[in-house]
């Protein structure tokens, strides 16, 4: 396992104190981007999805980012790829067709970060 500090080195340090807690069996429940767009957080009880290249995980215990009003809502109910793999939260989409080799190793470690925090409830089929 790679450590956290390279992945998040552009964070403050509490980002990657955080230890990994044990996960659920990873789902491949497909969900199309409609229905993705339905976990972002403006549900104040509801669920909350983060897509990294397709893969769904479920940012919920973590409201204060995702919900309303927090600093990274902008990636709630979508495929935030190309958004965390340029640092940006103007230009998320899940296109990373474009993105150079730092920027898609970039979006690979963000992938580890979340694999190792949040659990897989789907794939993103459209
Ligand atoms: C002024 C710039 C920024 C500051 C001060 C900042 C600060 C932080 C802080 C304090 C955390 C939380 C650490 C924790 O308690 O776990 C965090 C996490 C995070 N940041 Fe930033 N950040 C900045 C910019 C960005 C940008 C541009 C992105 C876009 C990719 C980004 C993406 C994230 C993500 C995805 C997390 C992880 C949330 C999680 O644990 O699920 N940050 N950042």
């Amino acid at each position: 396992m790679k450590p956290i500090s390279i992945i998040i080195s552009s964070l403050p340090p509490n980002a990657s104190s955080e230890p990994a807690r044990n996960l659920a069996e990873p789902k491949d429940t497909p969900f199309t981007s409609a229905e993705l767009a339905k976990f972002d957080g403006t549900d104040p009880k509801g669920p909350i999805y983060v897509a990294i290249k397709g893969t769904i995980f479920d940012v919920t215990e973590k409201r204060d980012f995702y919900g309303l009003g927090g600093s990274y809502h902008a990636f709630a109910g979508k495929d935030a790829s190309k958004g965390l793999a340029t640092s940006t939260l103007e230009d998320v989409s899940g296109d990373y067709s474009s993105l150079n080799e730092s920027q898609l190793k970039t979006l690979d470690n963000w992938y580890s970060y979340f694999e190792q925090r949040y659990n897989i409830v789907g794939k993103v089929i459209s």
